[in-house]
């Protein structure tokens, strides 16, 4: 299939909100119609009887499709193709972010573009085929004069909005506004925006983790690094309104702006969890390890935090990340917890990211408080720093996990999947004695087995099993739906 009509096939694909799955049903589908056809030709070859027509032989199944392909495509579930990208960079940037946004984006897939401030250069030439498309911001420099903000670029990216807008889509359903220092997981971003009606006014994000953040610039704002998310018809009366609104709004910074133009229309933030500013420094593995129970829509100031694995460096990590998170968004990061009784162990995994062993058996509430290895955003402030609660690392035996990181995943059949986790360190501290002087210091590895199926029931969390522990320092978990009335402890 040449590249334009495969281009073309995928617009048609998203056109009549064919998700993969629903592909696979329709080719399935084809499949039956050629049989068929083939049948109907073969029988009214042998019985020469005219009235089986054809046409009435596979009527039912036409229609059938034909129906639900010409019905509004309003009811279609959302897909991938009903949302457009927005990533702000700029020139400068790109050429070390560049490997962040080329870990999620999936090439004739996502749909959008990057801004760029300048048109690209050096190493940026050729552009990647595995980069959105890129375009250049427009000049906006008379608006500026006349505004006279403090920082330009606050403005430009607001304009980044009707730049998009602008752009044909048909089909787009969601505007998508991001930065080029953010991973978006857009698998679960399609689950979740596809429970809104895009039909309505709606403008979704989530405020920061970092409580300065909010209270310096919004508590009732979309952050722009985490995502800022539109319905179509909101982006579009904002986009009508976008000379009116920079002028009047223009010196503030841009995620305030956008938010002051959407209160002029009458629409507030609808704040969805799991969208991640990062207004956070240093080593987040504390805060990813408790991801709340929310699936992952982003995580934004890849470069303002360590690599999210310790062995490797921010594009690596990145990268690495995704490996799991493309064969199963609804499970990363997601923290499982289960017990091992012999030696009183407690196992908390965040699926695809990392895993804990605990030599003591610990509350689920207390092991889904994140450990503080991760620094606020700026440094002196008195608390409260964080919107969540957290607990401060401990040199206690008994509080300190021995941490593990995702290594390798495989997917071993249809319906099962097995990450590896490896121990990144020693821990360098004695057994918890008062509750067994059980060591885990000799485990290396630990493999959880986990179902292939995408998790939509996450009102509450899986529960696991420790299968067993091996001498030869591997441990093994099973995840599974937790039983009615199943108590975690
Ligand atoms: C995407 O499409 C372009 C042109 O339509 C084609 O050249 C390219 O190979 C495709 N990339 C992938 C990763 O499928
Ligand atoms: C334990 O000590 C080793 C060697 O000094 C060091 O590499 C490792 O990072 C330490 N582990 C922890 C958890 O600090
Ligand atoms: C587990 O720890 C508790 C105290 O935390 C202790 O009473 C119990 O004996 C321990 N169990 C085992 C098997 O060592
Ligand atoms: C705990 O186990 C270690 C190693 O087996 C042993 O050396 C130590 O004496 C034990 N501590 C207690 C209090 O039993």
């Amino acid at each position: 299939m040449s590249s334009a009509v495969n281009f073309k096939f995928h617009k048609i694909k998203g056109k009549l909100g064919l998700s993969s799955q629903n592909f696979v049903v329709f080719s399935l589908f084809k499949t039956l119609l050629i049989s068929g056809l083939v049948l109907s030709v073969i029988s009214m070859f042998f019985l020469s009887n005219p009235t089986c027509s054809n046409s009435a032989f596979f009527s039912p199944f036409a229609e059938k499709y034909f129906s639900s392909s010409s019905s509004s495509s309003v009811d279609t579930p959302t897909n991938l193709q009903h949302l457009a990208f927005g990533i702000q960079a700029s020139e400068k940037t790109y050429h070390f972010r560049k490997p962040y946004i080329e870990a999620w984006w999936r090439p004739n897939e996502t749909m959008g573009y990057v801004y760029l401030d300048k048109p690209p250069r050096g190493n940026l030439l050729p552009w990647s085929p595995k980069s959105p498309p890129y375009r250049i911001n427009d000049d906006i420099s008379k608006l500026i004069r006349e505004v006279k903000p403090k920082n330009p670029t606050m403005p430009r990216m607001v304009h980044g909005i009707s730049e998009l807008f602008r752009e044909e889509h048909e089909g787009i359903r969601w505007i998508v506004m991001g930065d080029d220092d953010s991973i978006f997981f857009v698998d679960n971003l399609v689950e979740v925006l596809s429970k809104y009606d895009h039909t309505k006014y709606y403008y979704i994000g989530y405020p920061s983790e970092h409580v300065m953040s909010n209270y310096w610039f919004s508590f009732n704002q979309a952050f722009g690094g985490s995502g800022i998310i539109l319905s179509y018809p909101l982006a579009k009366a904002l986009v009508k309104d976008m000379d009116r609104c920079l002028r009047t709004y223009g010196r503030l910074s841009s995620d305030l702006i956008t938010e002051s133009c959407l209160d002029d229309i009458g629409v507030n933030l609808t704040p969805n969890k799991g969208f991640h500013q990062i207004d956070l420094r240093g080593d987040l593995s504390g805060f990813l390890s408790s991801h709340p129970k929310d699936l992952v829509l982003s995580l934004h100031h890849v470069d303002k935090v360590y690599p999210y694995f310790p062995s490797m460096d921010r594009a690596k990590s990145t990268h690495h990340l995704m490996k799991a998170g493309n064969v199963d968004q609804s499970r990363l990061f997601q923290q499982t917890i289960c017990y091992h009784r012999q030696n009183n162990w407690s196992f908390s995994i965040a699926w695809g990211y990392s895993a804990h062993i605990y030599e003591k058996t610990f509350p689920r509430k207390w092991l889904t408080m994140p450990i503080e290895t991760f620094k606020p955003w700026r440094k002196g402030l008195s608390q409260p720093r964080y919107m969540f609660n957290v607990r401060r690392p401990s040199g206690d035996p008994c509080e300190a996990p021995h941490v593990f990181f995702f290594e390798s995943m495989k997917k071993i059949s249809s319906h099962e999947i097995i990450t590896v986790y490896s121990r990144s360190a020693s821990r360098n501290l004695t057994a918890c004695v008062s509750s067994g002087n059980y060591s885990a210091e000799y485990i290396t590895k630990i493999y959880v087995l986990s179902p292939a199926t995408k998790r939509t029931e996450i009102h509450r969390s899986e529960c696991c099993d420790v299968v067993r522990v091996e001498d030869t320092g591997k441990a093994d978990v099973k995840f599974r739906e937790c039983m009615t009335n199943e108590i975690i402890a």
